[in-house]
């Protein structure tokens, strides 16, 4: 059986970045389930239609075809927001679910085990997870975060606008009736509002390797 830690949490609350470092340090293998998302989200756009409409996005859903994925493409604002439309859509969810599950039981490269980040990781993906860790910080530090991130990359959309982006991304990714983003019972939460990403790494460890012992 491997080892699986579900990472989950709001829209640049630091999940991604802390998953892929835990990944590297017990030498998991780890997936960025809003990737899927967002290359279906993404997908649905290129094509020229609308990522709301359903018919489109299961259809991109079933055909998702991960070696294709343009990792610049699904990093823009636009394919952050086109993610969160498709994915209160409970087909689009189902259609990647098994992919989701199948990495979680059987990590690619032989690894022994995984740390998956997402929204419903720890509570519909893998509701047995060995250790789930919901990570959130206040929604202005994540914005501020993100603002950074996408300025370095050179967008010039303002941080107010970001901070709007991350209220209403919230909003929906709580708010859907498919599998919403909310803490699983036996999460353990860590608020990164005032935490340096070393601070965060460091308790996150703290956390598992108790769990694990
Ligand atoms: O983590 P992210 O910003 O890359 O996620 C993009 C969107 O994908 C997010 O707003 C909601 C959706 N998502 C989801 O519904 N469930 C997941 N497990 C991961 C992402």
């Amino acid at each position: 059986m491997s080892i699986v830690i579900a990472i989950d949490g709001p829209a640049a609350s630091g999940k991604g970045t802390l998953a892929r470092r835990l990944a590297a340090h017990y030498g998991f293998a780890y997936l960025d389930t809003g990737t899927l998302y967002r290359a279906v989200g993404q997908s649905v756009r290129a094509a020229g239609g609308n990522p709301a409409d359903p018919a489109l996005a299961i259809a991109a859903a079933n055909a998702l075809d991960l070696s294709k994925i343009d990792e610049a493409a699904i990093r823009t604002r636009e394919a952050g927001e086109a993610a969160s439309l498709v994915a209160v859509m409970p087909e689009v969810r189902a259609a990647i679910l098994h992919f989701q599950r199948d990495f979680a039981l059987n990590p690619p490269g032989g690894k022994r085990g995984a740390v998956l980040d997402g929204r419903d990781i720890g509570t519909v993906v893998c509701p047995e997870a060995d250790v789930k860790l919901f990570v959130t910080a206040s929604p202005e530090v994540r914005a501020r975060r993100r603002w950074l991130e996408l300025k370095g990359s050179g967008s010039s959309v303002s941080e107010a606008q970001v901070l709007e982006d991350v209220k209403e991304r919230d909003a929906r990714d709580a708010g859907r009736a498919a599998s919403p983003m909310k803490p699983a019972a036996d999460a353990h939460l860590l608020d990164t509002t005032d935490l340096s990403i070393e601070t965060a790494f460091g308790e996150a460890v703290r956390i598992i390797d108790k769990s694990m012992s």
